[in-house]
């Protein structure tokens, strides 16, 4: 405890001295509490009120401050001002979460890992909003809801629901790249500090000339990377359910401060025209053989939150949140997140929530937004709207970003599925995974599959052959299924392959 919080008078919210905090006010014989303790009603009726919605996904998560220094001169690729001079440190704040979990489910579950970075930047707080994962499942924020929904728990019997888990995914091809990725054993890994971060979108920066690139984050870990066998998490979920939490606050506690290098991979708008794989399709990678990666700068935590709640459960992360030379790509997941983080804070903080601490930007800002809720802003004597002649703030057209040519029909343009959405998943398969890797991904995937319909096992098998037949065909010998009808689904389009699956 703080020596000057000690020995202190023990006072109502009003700062009222209290005389008693253990015995309610009542009558005597019988004892019936009375309307008259305002005290008691206060200190009740406020922790009826402790909880606040946890977040919809990544409830689960733990986070700590530092700051990210930048190590190598990137100036003529943006003009972020936090980017501006190899040394320049910039404080910052990263919190790592689990995704489909409750608050008070395990670290260690078999999930992708949230890795968010805010920046307090001197031109405003950029956020970095990503997973320790590359890609995703889907590419096309419409089908998040959807998507989420089938990791969640059924709404009927309230357990978590295999079928809909495998039902959804076989029926979005797109995802097996992801899906790939979480069933080996990265799904699982060991704690927060040796996991790598990246954005898995594109990004555009643009330099101080409005000469723009698109660019993917990484962020490799300074610890090493490390993972959980299922067995060793499936135990740790049991025995120490917090170990990642424990794991970040107990190093950063002993001075054990956890780095991870930043990097970016660069594609000019031309290469952009014409690369194998679309470049803003957040279910692909861009091959670092072609887009090697550049250093940028490396971040350290070193500051643990001095009070959970304020700072980390109340942190509000938004991929929109950014600064000038750094702006949004043509990515539609990433398009629709702009608009549903900013909308789940509203809902989860208030519409205030930016005036918190954690989350308020520590340069100066100015704007005609008034009041809501909980605001603590005065803006007065100032004017409150805009044109004014009172030399109020004003806009400087020097901060737009370059303006992107956009052509055609505004509908609504599907992704067409093909065999290209398979290569990536089959060159994981067949040349990036060890013997060992490959035998625990089997292993992994036949464990939680074996609890969904055969005709479900049937699809998604076939989508694993497709990507790699002898991938497929080892799932399909774990679940006692028929070689000869994966193989014969997979050589079906997605359509006929849905039909005949369909009962
Ligand atoms: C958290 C929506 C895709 C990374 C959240 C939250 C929402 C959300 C509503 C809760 C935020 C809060 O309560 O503060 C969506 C939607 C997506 C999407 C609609 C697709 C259109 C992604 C992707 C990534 C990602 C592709 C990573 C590349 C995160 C992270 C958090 C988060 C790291 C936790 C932030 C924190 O620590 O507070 N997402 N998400 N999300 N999302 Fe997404």
């Amino acid at each position: 405890m703080k020596e000057e919080e000690k020995k202190k008078t023990l006072t109502t919210n009003q700062g009222s001295p209290v005389d008693n905090d253990q015995a309610s006010i009542t009558t005597q014989n019988p004892t019936m509490t009375l309307l008259s303790d305002t005290h008691m009603i206060e200190k009740l009726a406020h922790f009826d009120r402790e909880r606040i919605p946890e977040r919809v996904v990544h409830a689960k998560g733990s986070g700590a401050f530092g700051y990210f220094e930048v190590t190598n001169d990137v100036t003529k690729y943006t003009c972020a001002d936090f980017l501006s001079q190899v040394g320049k440190k910039t404080e910052m704040l990263a919190r790592f979460s689990t995704v489909g979990g409750e608050k008070g489910s395990a670290d260690t579950a078999r999930d992708p890992r949230g890795f968010a970075l805010k920046f307090y930047t001197e031109q405003g707080n950029y956020d970095m909003v990503g997973n320790n994962t590359p890609v995703f499942f889907i590419r096309d924020g419409i089908k998040f809801p959807d998507f989420i929904h089938t990791q969640k728990r059924n709404p009927i019997s309230n357990l978590p629901d295999p079928d809909a888990f495998w039902d959804f995914l076989s029926l979005t091809p797109e995802s097996i790249h992801q899906v790939t990725i979480l069933f080996s054993d990265r799904g699982t890994p060991d704690g927060f500090r040796h996991m790598h971060g990246f954005s898995s979108h594109t990004f555009m920066w643009y330099n101080a000339n409005g000469e723009h690139v698109w660019i993917k984050w990484h962020f490799k870990t300074a610890q090493g990377v490390k993972n959980f066998t299922n067995e060793q998490a499936t135990e740790l979920a049991g025995t120490d359910p917090n170990y990642a939490t424990r794991d970040l606050y107990e190093s950063i506690e002993k001075g054990d401060y956890p780095a991870w290098n930043a990097y970016i991979q660069i594609m000019t708008p031309k290469e952009a025209n014409n690369y194998k794989f679309d470049p803003f399709d957040i279910t692909k990678v861009w091959y670092q053989g072609d887009y090697p990666l550049i250093p940028v700068g490396r971040f350290v935590l070193n500051r643990n939150p001095e009070n959970h709640f304020n700072e980390i459960e109340q942190a509000a992360f938004s991929p929109g949140n950014f600064v000038p030379g750094i702006a949004a790509s043509p990515d539609k997941m990433l398009q629709v997140r702009l608009f549903s983080y900013p909308d789940t804070h509203r809902h989860r903080l208030g519409a205030n929530f930016d005036q918190l601490p954690v989350n308020a930007p520590k340069c100066p800002m100015h704007n005609y937004q008034r009041d809501s809720y909980m605001n603590t802003r005065n803006d007065a004597p100032a004017p409150n709207y805009y044109p004014n002649s009172f030399e109020g703030p004003s806009p400087d057209a020097k901060f737009a970003p370059p303006a992107l040519d956009v052509q055609g029909l505004a509908a609504r343009h599907e992704y067409p599925l093909g065999d290209i959405d398979f290569v990536q998943t089959g060159e994981l398969y067949g040349r990036v995974l060890s013997d060992y890797d490959k035998t625990n991904l089997i292993n992994n995937l036949v464990g939680h599959m074996k609890n969904a319909q055969q005709r479900i096992q049937l699809r998604q098998a076939a989508l694993f052959y497709k990507a790699h037949p002898e991938y497929g065909t080892r799932i399909a010998q774990g679940l006692g299924l028929s070689v000869d009808r994966v193989k014969q689904l997979a050589e079906m389009s997605q359509e006929d392959r849905v039909k005949a699956t369909a009962q």
